[in-house]
C-alpha cells in the first residue's frame, strides 16, 4: 500500500479537533468507566495504541492514569499532542510519541502496562493478527487489554472494503462526495426503518450517542467508514480463542450484533 493510498487519518482527527468539547470528553470518559467497568484509573499506567485524536488518552488522564499515547500517523500524533498542549501542559505523565503497532523493536522497549487500549486501530494496521500478538504481549499479568475490532460480515465486509478503495481511486476534492452520497443512502435506510417502528426518523438520537460513546461527530465517522484503509475484519472466535489461549480471559464484550461496526473487547491477562 502506497502512502497515497493508505487514509490518512490525522486530517480526519484535525478537522474533528474543531469540534471537540467538554461534553465530548465526559462522554469518552464514560465510555471507558462503562467497558472498563470502574470509576478510576488512579495509579495505572495506560498505554493508547493508535491514540487518534488523543480523546482516549485525555479521558484516561482525567481518569487519573499515566498515559503513553503513540501513533503511526505523525498528523494523529501533531493531534493527540495539542490535546496535551490545551488540557495537561507540561504534565509529566503523559507522554506521546511516533509508533507502529506493528514494530517489534519499538514496542519491546515500552515495558508493560496495566491497561493496553488499542480501539479501532489493529484492523487498520495492514496485519489485524500480528498487531493483536504483538501489543498483547504488552499487558502485564492481571492487567487489561482493551481492543475493538471490525465485525466480520461476510460478502458485506468484503463489499465495504471495495468503497473504501474507490474512495482512494477518486481524486481528493470528489471524496466528500463519496461520503455524502454513502451516508446519505444509509442514514435515508435507518430513517426509515425508524419511522416504520413509529419513531421520530431524524438521526438525531444516534449523533447523539456516537458523539457521547465515541466523542466521535457522525460526519468524521461516515469519512472515516469511507476512507479507512487498510481494513481488516475479525470474527469473535477468531480474537477470543488465541487470546484464551495465550492466557487471556475475557471480561466484558459489547458485540455489533452481528452488524457492522466493532466487536468491543476486554481481556484480563490471567497467566
Ligand atoms: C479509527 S482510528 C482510532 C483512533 C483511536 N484509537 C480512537 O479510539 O478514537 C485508527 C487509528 O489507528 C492508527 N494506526 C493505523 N495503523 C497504525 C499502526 N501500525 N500503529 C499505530 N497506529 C496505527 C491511525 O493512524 C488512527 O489514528
Amino acid at each position: 500500500m502506497t502512502p497515497e493510498e493508505r487514509f490518512q487519518f490525522g486530517d480526519n482527527w484535525k478537522a474533528f479537533l474543531t469540534t471537540l468539547d467538554d461534553e465530548r470528553i465526559r462522554g469518552a470518559q464514560n465510555s471507558l468507566k462503562e467497558l472498563l467497568e470502574v470509576n478510576s484509573l488512579n495509579g495505572k499506567t495506560f498505554l493508547d495504541v493508535g491514540s487518534g485524536s488523543g480523546l482516549m488518552s485525555l479521558a484516561a488522564m482525567r481518569l487519573g492514569a499515566a498515559v503513553l499515547s503513540f501513533d503511526y500517523d505523525p498528523q494523529c500524533v501533531a493531534c493527540t499532542e495539542e490535546l496535551k498542549r490545551r488540557y495537561y501542559p507540561g504534565g509529566e505523565s503523559w507522554k506521546i510519541e511516533p509508533g507502529s503497532a506493528l514494530d517489534e523493536d519499538y514496542l519491546n522497549g515500552l515495558g508493560q502496562f496495566d491497561l493496553v487500549y488499542a480501539w479501532g486501530v489493529l484492523h487498520h494496521t495492514g496485519d489485524l493478527f500480528r498487531g493483536i500478538e504483538l501489543t498483547s504481549h504488552l499487558v502485564k499479568k492481571g492487567g487489561i487489554y482493551f481492543i475493538a475490532i471490525y465485525n466480520d460480515q461476510g460478502g458485506a465486509s468484503r463489499r465495504w472494503l471495495r468503497i473504501k478503495q474507490g474512495y482512494h481511486r477518486l481524486p481528493r476534492f470528489m471524496r466528500p462526495l463519496l461520503v455524502f452520497l454513502i451516508a446519505s443512502f444509509f442514514e435515508s435506510r435507518y430513517a426509515f426503518a425508524r419511522l416504520l417502528r413509529g419513531q421520530n426518523p431524524l438521526p438525531i438520537r444516534d449523533w447523539k450517542q456516537k458523539k457521547m460513546e465515541r466523542g466521535m461527530s457522525a460526519w468524521h465517522d461516515w469519512v472515516d467508514w469511507c476512507g479507512g484503509l487498510p481494513f481488516e475484519v475479525a470474527k469473535l472466535e477468531q480474537v477470543v480463542v488465541p487470546l484464551f489461549k495465550k492466557g487471556f480471559a475475557l471480561q466484558n464484550l459489547k458485540t455489533a450484533g452481528g452488524g457492522w461496526g466493532c466487536n468491543q473487547y476486554v481481556f484480563q491477562k490471567i497467566t
